[in-house]
């Protein structure tokens, strides 16, 4: 088959399982999820769906200004397509993936998501085979949303620079300084627009997006403290990389639900140890992106790790990506876990001010965070924090 008839299938594959999948949510809101007509829209869409496994890894669904894209290609508007984009929009999803694997219930679980009104899109949680991106929606701030897809159009090519080092290849720092130039770019002019972005989510590539989070977390963190320059780009770029030594830990002790074991545990601690050295050998590399690697689970109160024999003053950016990561940690959820709270991730990170994180820049961060998600209201609650001496 010529490619051009190839990609045409494709596209008839799709809008197929788009129209599929609409009509399978339409008909189990007006009537019911065990209704006859569903069960056959759901028996056919799963057949789709594995049809498409036959030429694609997975499913990868983006949207991407008003552009449905599939497998990194936009693809060519039809009405079945473009009622699932605009459910999708108005659910707040700009990813979605299915993989191999994924089970009738779980397609059903899809189903019923994309049947669900705008109210109730908070409830929509990842399954092991289909993963959510979400995109916080705020209806009249169109800048913010276009931010948040620059966003996930960087954690793709954040995904890349990560498959590199897990394969011990040379570092693309080149690519990392471009995304973070972009990063600071975009946000020159709209600091709070900065923070819009840190709740993307894209589940399974935890990892990949957790460090564009904590780079758009350190950098709104250093900017608000009037750091620009060189010295903003490098503090972006050090969040960026602070947990390439993730890459050298097995994915499966990564990736493990629940407490890890003392051995994975002792494992995971090395991660700050493998990423600095492995930064080191990396021309190009900014020394602070290094010193933030090693540092970044040292704690405030000298009890995290790598242990020290000696008294160690921790870098201020080490600080700041410890707070970052400790927030990002609790807003970006495993599909596994629960979500908290954003008053909850507060009161903790008050009581972790001074022990474990850096006290000023906490409660700077925490103002930082309330004024975005204009949860004014919190502001009271949250006090003047510990004074400068
Ligand atoms: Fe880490
Ligand atoms: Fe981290």
């Amino acid at each position: 088959m010529s490619q051009l008839k190839r990609k045409d299938a494709q596209q008839d594959k799709l809008s197929d399982l788009s129209r599929l999948l609409m009509t399978a949510a339409a008909t189990a809101s007006l009537y019911n999820p065990a209704h006859q007509l569903v069960r056959q829209l759901h028996r056919n869409a799963y057949n789709e769906i594995h049809l498409l496994f036959k030429e694609h890894e997975d499913i990868t669904l983006k949207i991407i200004g008003d552009k449905l894209v599939f497998a990194d290609k936009p693809v060519t508007k039809s009405a079945q397509t473009q009622r699932l984009t605009a459910t999708l929009e108005k659910l707040g999803i700009s990813f979605l993936k299915i993989k191999p694997g994924v089970t009738p219930e779980e397609l059903l679980g899809l189903i019923l998501n994309l049947g669900k009104s705008q109210g109730k899109q908070s409830s929509i949680s990842n399954s092991e085979h289909i993963q959510y991106g979400k995109v916080e929606v705020r209806q009249q701030e169109n800048q913010q949303l276009k931010l948040a897809e620059i966003a996930e159009i960087d954690a793709e090519r954040v995904m890349d620079i990560c498959r590199q080092a897990r394969k011990r290849q040379k570092l693309e720092v080149d690519g990392i300084k471009e995304v973070v130039d972009g990063l600071v770019a975009a946000f020159s002019d709209k600091s709070d627009a900065f923070l819009a972005m840190a709740p993307l989510r894209a589940m399974d590539e935890y990892t990949y997006t957790h460090s564009t989070n904590v780079c758009i977390l350190n950098l709104a963190q250093a900017k608000a403290l009037g750091v620009e320059g060189q010295l903003l780009n490098d503090i972006g770029i050090a969040a960026m990389l602070h947990d390439i030594g993730k890459m050298f830990v097995p994915p499966e002790i990564l990736a493990k639900p629940g407490k890890p074991t003392d051995e994975e545990w002792h494992i995971l601690q090395q991660h700050p140890r493998m990423g600095a050295e492995y930064l080191l050998d990396t021309p190009g590399v900014p020394r602070l992106a290094v010193v933030t690697a090693y540092e970044h689970h040292m704690q405030y109160n000298n009890a995290g790790y790598p242990k020290s024999r000696h008294p160690w003053k921790v870098h201020l950016c080490s600080h700041m990506t410890a707070i970052s990561d400790t927030y990002d940690a609790m807003r970006t959820r495993r599909p596994y876990e629960e979500s908290l709270t954003q008053e909850k991730i507060m009161g903790i990170m008050k009581n972790l001010a001074g022990t474990k994180l850096h006290p000023q820049l906490t409660y700077s961060f925490l103002r930082l965070i309330i004024q975005l998600e204009r949860n004014d209201h919190l502001l009271d609650s949250l006090g003047d924090g510990p004074q400068v001496h």
